[in-house]
C-alpha cells in the first residue's frame, strides 16, 4: 500500500488499547500515514496521560480532543488540523454512544432523548465530520465509518443503536453519491462483535460473541487487526473503484440464516 505513505489521516474514537480505532491508527501508521488521533475529552487527567502514552507508542501523531456533540469542539479540531496538516486524505469515523438503559430495555420504551443522543453522536456526526473534512480533501479522499449488523437485523440489546447504525449507513451512501464527483469515496466497515469499552455497554455481549463464533462461516470471532486491515485497504488506492459500500469483516456471520 505504497500510496498510503504520502497520506494524512484523522482517526476518531480512540479510547484505549482495545478500541477498534487504536488498531486502525496502528495499522495506518505502519503503512506510513501521517496521523491525527481524536479522543473524547476525559475529566480524569491520569486517563488522558495514559492515552497520550499509548498513542506515543504508535509513533508521532497529533492527539486532539473531540466531542462531536459540541459543534465548537469539531470546529476547533479542524482549525488545528488545517493549520498543522493543511489537508486530510483519510477520515475514520469510529464513534458511537447510547444510554445503557436504552440498549437493554424494550425497543418500544426508547425515549426521544436517548434516541436523539444515539443519532447525533453515532450517525449525524459522520455528516458533520465529512462537511468539515471536505475542504481539506481537495483532489480526493477516503472516508470510512464503523458499523454493525444490528443496523439490518435485530440483535438482542442493540435496540436504539440499531436505528443509529441504519442511519449511519444511509448517510454513508448519500455522502458517497454527493462526493463521488470530487473523488472522495465513502464506505463503511461492518465489524463482527469485539470486546471493547463500547461493547461492554451491551447486555449479554458474551452471548453475542459466542453466537458469532458458532454461526459464522469461519467459526471464530474476528480481531481489531482484521478490521484495521480492511480500513487500510479502503483508505488506499487499491480500493479506488469502491464507494457507498458496507464491507463485512465478520468471518461471514452475516450470511448465516
Ligand atoms: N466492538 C464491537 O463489537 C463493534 C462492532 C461493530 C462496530 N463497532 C463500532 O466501532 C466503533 C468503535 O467502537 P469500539 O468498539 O472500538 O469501542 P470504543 O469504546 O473503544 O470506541 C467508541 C469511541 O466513541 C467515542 N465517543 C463516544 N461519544 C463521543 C463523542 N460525543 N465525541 C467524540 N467521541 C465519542 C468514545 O470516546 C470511544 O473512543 C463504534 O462506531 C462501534 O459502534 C463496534
Amino acid at each position: 500500500m505504497q500510496d498510503l505513505q504520502e497520506k494524512t489521516a484523522l482517526v476518531t474514537g480512540v479510547a484505549n488499547k482495545r478500541s477498534i480505532a487504536f488498531a486502525i491508527a496502528e495499522r495506518l501508521a505502519h503503512f506510513g500515514v501521517k496521523l491525527a488521533i481524536a479522543y473524547q475529552p476525559l475529566e480524569n487527567k491520569d486517563a488522558e496521560k495514559k492515552l497520550r502514552k499509548l498513542t506515543e507508542d504508535i509513533g508521532p501523531a497529533l492527539l486532539l480532543p473531540l466531542d462531536v456533540s459540541q459543534p465548537e469542539s469539531v470546529e476547533g479540531l479542524f482549525d488545528t488540523l488545517k493549520k498543522e496538516f493543511g489537508r486530510v486524505d483519510i477520515l475514520v469515523h469510529s464513534i458511537a454512544t447510547a444510554l445503557r438503559e436504552e440498549l437493554a430495555g424494550r425497543p418500544s420504551d426508547v425515549s426521544l432523548e436517548g434516541y436523539l443522543l444515539a443519532q447525533q453522536v453515532s450517525a449525524y456526526s459522520l455528516i458533520e465530520l465529512t462537511r468539515r473534512a471536505r475542504p481539506l480533501m481537495e483532489g480526493g479522499g477516503s472516508i470510512i465509518a464503523l458499523t454493525f449488523i444490528g443496523s439490518q437485523r435485530t440483535t438482542p440489546n442493540y435496540n436504539v443503536m440499531g436505528s443509529a447504525k441504519a442511519a449511519l449507513e444511509a448517510n454513508m451512501r448519500y455522502l458517497a453519491m454527493e462526493l463521488g464527483p470530487e473523488k472522495i469515496r465513502v464506505n463503511a466497515v461492518s465489524a463482527g462483535p469485539i470486546r471493547t469499552l463500547s461493547a461492554s455497554g451491551i447486555k449479554d455481549f458474551l452471548d453475542l460473541l459466542h453466537t458469532a463464533e458458532e454461526k459464522s462461516a469461519l467459526k471464530r470471532n474476528i480481531t481489531t487487526g482484521e478490521v484495521a486491515n480492511t480500513v487500510a485497504f479502503l483508505a488506499s488506492d487499491l480500493s479506488s473503484g469502491i464507494t457507498g459500500q458496507t464491507l463485512f469483516v465478520d468471518g461471514g456471520f452475516n450470511i448465516w440464516g
